[in-house]
């Protein structure tokens, strides 16, 4: 039985958890404080699963990368304790006085997770919580430049190249890693990107710096990207394109499970 989350292998067959490498997810849950205001969330399946296959109940979820507060509200749900951050002070400030801090804290710090003064306060949070780690990170960092979530220039979808973006993330790899208990699960959630006629492999080159830092890939899960705000009613004309040009239209994006 594995000793990092809490499920019930008793009656295995009728778990919700899914345990295939391709997730179709037809319709985002709204349920609870979901609420979809924010443009370059994710679906709140995906931190459901991850939290309740790899964590048990009062273990601390980590997020780096929190925004609207998905898998902040999932923990909530799921009763796990939280920390999350983000570099958007608004941001941080609204989701402060969503989230719930009776039962489990939930513990939203506004910084840039690339740099060691956020984690010596993250760091400062866990011993106030009396925590030594915390036992699962999911980190849903901006594609790059696809979605420009701020003007601040230590947002990573700033990031002025590839090159600067990846060395940005895996100084957020690097502070995440240190921070997370060791034979415990780190999860990335990313899509890949086209520029100037090129697909450019994001997924694979942020499991390369995941790989680079001595994390072991577990699983390369592939999940549908049916509901894409930018290209939802234009179908069509992206179909027109693709056919009359050389190139395949982006239908997924990646979830990469590591082991510390
Ligand atoms: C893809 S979104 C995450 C969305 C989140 N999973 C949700 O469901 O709302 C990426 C987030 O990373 C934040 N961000 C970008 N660069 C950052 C950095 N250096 N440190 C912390 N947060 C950063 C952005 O403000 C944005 O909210």
């Amino acid at each position: 039985m594995p000793n990092f989350n809490d499920l019930n292998l008793d009656n295995w067959k009728e778990s919700e958890i899914w345990t295939d490498s391709l997730w179709i997810i037809q319709e985002r849950d709204k349920t609870g404080k979901h609420s979809n205001f924010y443009h370059g969330n994710f679906v709140p399946q995906i931190p459901h699963q991850l939290i309740s296959r790899y964590t048990k109940k009062n273990e601390v979820v980590f997020d780096p990368f929190v925004g609207s507060g998905t898998t902040a509200y999932e923990a909530e749900t799921l009763g796990r304790h939280f920390i999350g951050v983000d570099i958007q002070k608004d941001l941080v400030e609204q989701l402060k006085s969503k989230v719930d801090n009776e039962k489990y804290f939930s513990e939203i710090i506004s910084g840039d997770s690339s740099k060691s003064a956020t984690f010596d306060e993250i760091n400062e949070v866990l011993k106030k919580r009396k925590r030594e780690n915390v036992s699962l990170a999911i980190l849903h960092p901006p594609y790059a430049d696809i979605v420009k979530f701020s003007d601040l220039k230590d947002d990573l979808s700033n990031a002025k190249s590839l090159k600067e973006f990846l060395s940005g993330f895996a100084l957020v790899l690097k502070n995440t890693i240190s921070i997370l208990e060791n034979g415990r699960y780190l999860a990335i959630v990313i899509g890949d990107k086209y520029t100037a006629g090129q697909w450019i492999p994001l997924g694979f080159y942020c499991m390369n710096e995941a790989q680079k830092l001595g994390l072991t890939l577990k699983s390369i899960i592939i999940k549908n990207m049916e509901g894409n705000r930018a290209k939802q009613n234009k179908e069509g004309i992206w179909r027109y394109r693709a056919l009359s040009s050389d190139y395949y239209i982006f239908k997924h994006e990646y979830i990469l499970i590591f082991k510390k």
